[in-house]
């Protein structure tokens, strides 16, 4: 059986005969080592998009749908506006009970339902001062279908996949994210009626509600995209939506590297790092690629460990086998049966698992991951929500806090230095790329401090015209205390790599 190549070996190029005994780690010199780094580091600056491509989309309109609120008509597109919604009325205000039959069919019905806002179209025109080519009529037919059918003005806002993220506030403001930048839309629903009727339709297939009672609620849409929901009294401008978009294609280490997110050295330690069964705590602010990057580094865990995640809702996409996927579950209509991330955990520990992968450590869990990573779990992998590698071991003593034991400060501080042994701090930057600002070693306590030692940083050199940063990765020249970790899994590392340069 040939040696799979190491992510070293694929980035590197360096491609070793499997019969043949590895050569010495150190066969890399310096100079070589530092050449490929320039070289990595102008395919780094090398922009993903290009500038043009960026330009026009940011200029472009987002097509907005048939509840553009009503405005003075100006254009053809406007007209074109003007008639979806008012045939939208009509439909609403005279559709007779058997047509009301058909449209609750659903998708099975699309091709009757089309022939009935066919019918009413019809209608409209003849009453109208307008006329339709064909190609309007059909997209007219085809857009008004969307909103009966499907989840209304946010279609067009879903189908995009260049948007990362919608966020609705209230029925007449919609901001995207697109190419990490938010920026508004003139997409806009009718009123708070129409946009609470699109919330139940997300809702109601998943047996879920949200009312004065329970006025913020997570779901997921069909696709697997995340929803927050939360509405008036808690919300004072009206229901709020926020949809991060499940990516079709799941972000891989290349694709980090090409964005510039860590140097092509960063992730050739950090696949070290997951094969040594480090335990990793990624930490990020909300939206920093935390998720994305703990994805990434489950797929260098090996396909002979196996592996078990536990999520709030189901993001992380392994590529592995022997994956067994938990997923906790909010409390019933009537307030009973939630099962919590916590619950998981320590069921998970009954599972023989090799690695526990928990997606976000927010609360009372953080004991029990922190008591799994020091109890032989080790290779765990989660994340949690921070600005700075300090502030999130901070956070976690207090998340363990949270768990109710009354445990003295310093024991807890141990538990934590123990358990951890690498913190991934990740950051979004003012112009929308995610970056990983620090690679840091947790390595142990001195007195009351944990002692945290940086060993690869970003460093903004500057701001470029387009507002870009413009900045390298540096590497601290010090090698990891936990290096013993890696010979004790098999894992070498060329003793050059944390040369200083
Ligand atoms: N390295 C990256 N470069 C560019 N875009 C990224 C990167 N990582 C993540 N993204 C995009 O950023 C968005 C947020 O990513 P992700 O869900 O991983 O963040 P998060 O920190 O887990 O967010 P949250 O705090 O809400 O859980 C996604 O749309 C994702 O595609
Ligand atoms: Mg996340």
């Amino acid at each position: 059986m040939p040696r799979p190549l190491s992510l070293l070996e694929r980035l590197g190029g360096i491609t070793q005969d499997p019969d043949k005994p590895a050569p010495e780690p150190t066969h890399i010199s310096k100079t070589e080592l530092k050449a490929k780094q320039r070289e990595q580091e102008q395919e780094a600056q090398k922009p993903t998009y290009t500038e043009k491509q960026i330009k026009q989309e940011r200029e472009a309109p987002i097509e907005a749908s048939a509840f553009v609120g009503r405005r003075a008509v100006t254009s053809r597109n406007d007209v074109m506006q003007e008639l979806k919604l008012a045939v939208h009325r009509r439909i609403v205000d005279e559709m007779t009970p058997d047509e009301q039959a058909t449209l609750v069919r659903g998708e099975e019905a699309r091709e009757q339902i089309r022939n009935i806002i066919g019918v009413y179209a019809s209608r409209e025109l003849a009453e109208s001062p307008y006329t339709m080519s064909r190609g309007e009529r059909i997209q007219l037919v085809d857009d008004i279908s969307n909103e009966l059918l499907g989840l209304g003005p946010l279609e067009p806002l879903l189908k995009n996949d260049n948007i990362t993220e919608v966020m609705i506030n209230g029925p007449h403001q919609i901001f995207v994210e697109q190419y990490g930048k938010l920026k508004i839309t003139d997409v806009r629903f009718y009123d708070t009626a129409h946009l609470m009727g699109i919330i139940e339709r997300i809702l109601t297939p998943l047996g879920r509600r949200v009312d004065e009672g329970s006025p913020l609620v997570d779901a997921r849409l069909a696709d697997g995209s995340r929803v927050n929901i939360i509405i008036p009294p808690l919300s004072l401008v009206g229901p709020v939506v926020t949809i991060r978009k499940f990516s079709k294609k799941a972000l891989t280490i290349n694709d980090l590297i090409k964005f510039g997110t860590l140097s092509r050295d960063m992730a050739v330690f950090l696949e070290a790092c997951v094969q040594a069964r480090l335990n990793i705590l990624v930490s990020g602010g909300t939206g920093s690629g935390k998720t994305t990057t703990l994805n990434v580094l489950s797929s260098f865990i090996p396909e002979t460990d196996r592996i078990v995640t536990i999520e709030d809702a189901a993001e992380l996409r392994l590529q592995q086998n022997h994956i067994v996927t938990l997923e906790a579950r909010p409390a019933n209509l009537e307030g009973h049966g939630a099962i919590t991330i916590r619950d998981l955990v320590r069921n998970a520990l009954r599972m023989r698992p090799d690695r526990i992968i928990v997606g976000e450590v927010r609360s009372g869990e953080a004991l029990d991951m922190l008591q799994a990573m020091n109890t032989g779990h080790d290779g765990s992998l989660t994340t949690a929500h921070a600005n700075t590698p300090r502030d999130v071991l901070s956070r976690l003593e207090t998340m363990v806090l949270m768990a109710g034991m009354e445990l003295p400060v310093r024991a807890v501080r141990t538990q934590v230095s123990s358990a951890i042994d690498l913190i991934i701090q990740q950051a979004r930057i003012r112009d929308g790329t995610r970056k990983i600002t620090h690679i840091t070693e947790v390595q142990g306590m001195e007195g009351d401090t944990i002692i945290l030692q940086d060993l690869f940083r970003y460093v903004q050199d500057s701001i470029d015209n387009n507002g870009k940063s413009v900045g390298h990765y540096e590497s601290m020249g010090l090698s990891p205390m936990f290096m013993d970790k890696f010979h004790m899994n098999g894992v070498e590392l060329p003793t050059s790599f944390f040369g200083t340069r």
